[in-house]
């Protein structure tokens, strides 16, 4: 989604705001554009297209400046285009707007605009309508415009705000969108996002909701919605700015692939005591309050829901909660069954993601407990959560999301075995033997990851499908989902999954010669039963790729190629089948030409409806 930067100090302003925004990149964006300020006048270029067509037109002329705000958007109202992109001014121009989120009443503001102040509009977009908005209250104050415009604004936003009349200044505001602020020495940044800034500064504060913040070069002030000022305390970032570089690796997604051994291996020796107990400390949860719940919402979108549907598995399985799974555009629209008896389980891997911060505060306003698997410290989701258990994935940059599923996926069954450690549902020795097992499973993944040249020719001869299947039962079911997700979104190819008990109801009808149907067999009690479904696939003439356990050699009568996973508990599966399925979706698309890591449509964080 759109990324923001802002730059006031002493540096070139437009290499600090290009070399920003090309770390934001990742979100995902159709244009980008700069206003700074220079030769006392603000000056706006904005181009359709990668950040690239900006930073070469920028080559061909000396804009300088020490005061700027650039944006990457990702259109919303409006198609991508030069006039589109961000950012926007005023009549006169003397006032430019970035924006990241959605105004959701501007045609009523437009209208006003238009109607009552004879405002002829630059552009289709709702973010126009702010630097009217503010213009129309300026009186030589921008922090005092800018509090009378937001007042008549409605939505989710994060901006920032630069005037000619007062260049010494930027003033940004949060609300529901993120935003953080940079602090340097003789110098200060805005940004939406942490990686934008690492170049230049760790420390941050991390702007909260309705927050207005005024900057300069030497200070800055945050006010709370009533203008008060608010103190805020500095948040150093710990990881280092190369985490978010590719070293060496063609695209970030197969870096992070790579990473998924060191990720899972964070995500929980980090949480193991000496006696090999899982201590979970963001989690307060006690026996009581355990026993107090009677059931659990897991709420996420895309990737994070695939994880969630392995998270009730664990839940049931192990803790004997019921568990329902939602996604949160779905659940803060349904009016769910919540009270205080609920626990509510948010699963982010940025915790950005609005529909799953919005379907947090509903079940919170309804008295649910909640506790949140993100990835992002200081991230809103972790902030607003009772209970928060963060993966240690380490910055994902690639859309597509890898290692943030498979540290979600440990974290599920962690939180799954504390519960039923906490609550007695579960054995000292079923205890012992399932976390035994989950520290196999780096080792298990390089395995995996050591022997992708199979994969790789397997993607070879099968890219140029335009229909591909996935199927399976029991957990399989969900991992085929996320391995059906990770194809489409980076390949483009049509993909679904299918529960294999469902193929007769319908989609067998689909199946025809070539079909790629990739099919998982890595349930031992489902594994007939998976290997009479792939029967039928084939009868139709369907080229099978099956996913089983080393030693079920059964399903090669069967399928055309088998993707082998070293042998675990049926429970832990998921963790592990994946692997190949990420890997296959990977050197598809690559032997297709797509933009791996940034898929055309796509965002990373998606901070709008
Ligand atoms: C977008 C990303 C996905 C991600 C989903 C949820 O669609 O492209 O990779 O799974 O958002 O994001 P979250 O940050 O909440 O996990």
């Amino acid at each position: 989604m759109c990324g923001i930067v802002g730059y006031i100090g002493d540096k070139e302003v437009t290499s600090v705001l290009i070399e920003g925004l090309s770390r934001l990149e990742y979100r995902g964006y159709d244009s980008a554009g700069i206003a700074v300020y220079d030769n006392n006048d603000l000056h706006v270029r904005k181009f359709k297209g990668r950040l690239n067509v900006l930073a070469d037109h920028l080559k061909e002329e000396t804009l300088t400046g020490v005061v700027g705000i650039g944006h990457t958007r990702w259109a919303t109202h409006g198609e991508p285009s030069d006039r589109n992109a961000h950012p926007h001014t005023n009549v006169a121009g003397n006032i430019a707007v970035i924006h990241n989120g959605i105004i959701e009443n501007y045609m009523k503001i437009k209208e006003w605009l238009v109607e009552e102040k004879g405002i002829e509009f630059k552009s289709d977009t709702d973010t126009e309508v702010i630097a009217h908005l503010i213009d129309c209250y300026y009186e030589g104050d921008l922090l005092e415009a800018v509090y009378k415009a937001i007042r008549r604004m409605e939505g989710a936003y994060a901006i920032g705000v630069i005037c000619k009349e007062e260049p010494d200044k930027i003033v940004a505001v949060r609300k529901d969108s993120p935003l953080i602020v940079g602090l340097g020495e003789g110098e200060n940044f805005i940004a939406s996002d942490i990686p934008a800034l690492l170049k230049y500064t760790r420390k941050m504060h991390l702007i909260e909701n309705d927050e207005v913040v005024l900057l300069t070069k030497k200070e800055v002030k945050i006010f709370n919605d009533l203008g008060q000022q608010m103190d805020r305390e500095v948040f150093n970032v710990t990881w280092d700015a190369e985490a978010a570089e590719k070293e060496g690796y063609e695209h970030f997604m197969i870096k992070e692939i790579h990473e998924q051994p060191k990720g899972v291996s964070e995500t929980l020796l980090r949480r193991l005591d000496k006696e090999e107990k899982v201590t979970l400390d963001g989690i307060k949860l006690t026996k009581e309050d355990l026993d107090n719940i009677n059931k659990v919402y897991i709420v996420a979108c895309g990737t994070a829901y695939h994880a969630g549907l392995v998270g009730r598995y664990a839940i049931e399985k192990f803790a004997k909660i019921p568990v329902e799974v939602d996604v949160a555009s779905e659940f803060r629209y349904r009016d769910p069954f919540v009270d205080d008896k609920t626990l509510f389980i948010a699963i982010s891997q940025s915790g950005e993601t609005l529909d799953t911060l919005a379907a947090l505060r509903e079940a919170k306003r309804k008295g649910a407990r909640v506790l949140s698997v993100v990835n992002v410290v200081g991230s809103s989701v972790a902030r607003e959560s009772d209970d928060v258990f963060y993966t240690w994935a380490g910055p994902e940059i690639a859309v597509a999301s890898t290692k943030a599923y498979t540290t979600q996926l440990v974290a599920m069954y962690l939180v799954a075995l504390h519960m039923a450690s906490v609550k007695g549902t579960i054995t000292e020795e079923q205890y012992k033997e399932k976390v035994n097992e989950l520290k196999t499973m780096p080792d298990k993944i390089q395995k995996i990851l050591d022997n992708q040249t199979k994969i790789q020719h397997l993607a070879d001869g099968q890219f140029n499908n335009e229909k591909v299947f996935f199927m399976g039962r029991g957990l399989d079911v969900h991992v085929a989902h996320e391995g059906s997700l990770k194809l489409k979104e980076i390949s483009y190819i049509n993909s679904f999954a299918i529960a294999a008990g469902e193929l007769k109801h319908g989609t067998i009808a689909l199946i025809e010669d070539g079909t790629l149907v990739v099919a998982l067999a890595t349930q031992d009690h489902l594994y007939d039963k998976m290997l009479s479904n792939i029967q039928e696939v084939r009868a139709r003439g369907a080229f099978v790729v099956g996913v089983a356990k080393e030693g079920n050699k059964e399903i090669e009568k069967t399928a055309d190629v088998v993707l082998y996973i070293p042998d675990t508990l049926d429970q832990l599966t998921p963790i592990l089948s994946v692997i190949p399925l990420q890997l296959l979706s990977y050197y598809i698309a690559v032997a297709r030409g797509c933009d791996v890591d940034k898929p055309k449509n796509l965002a990373k964080s998606v901070t709008v409806e």
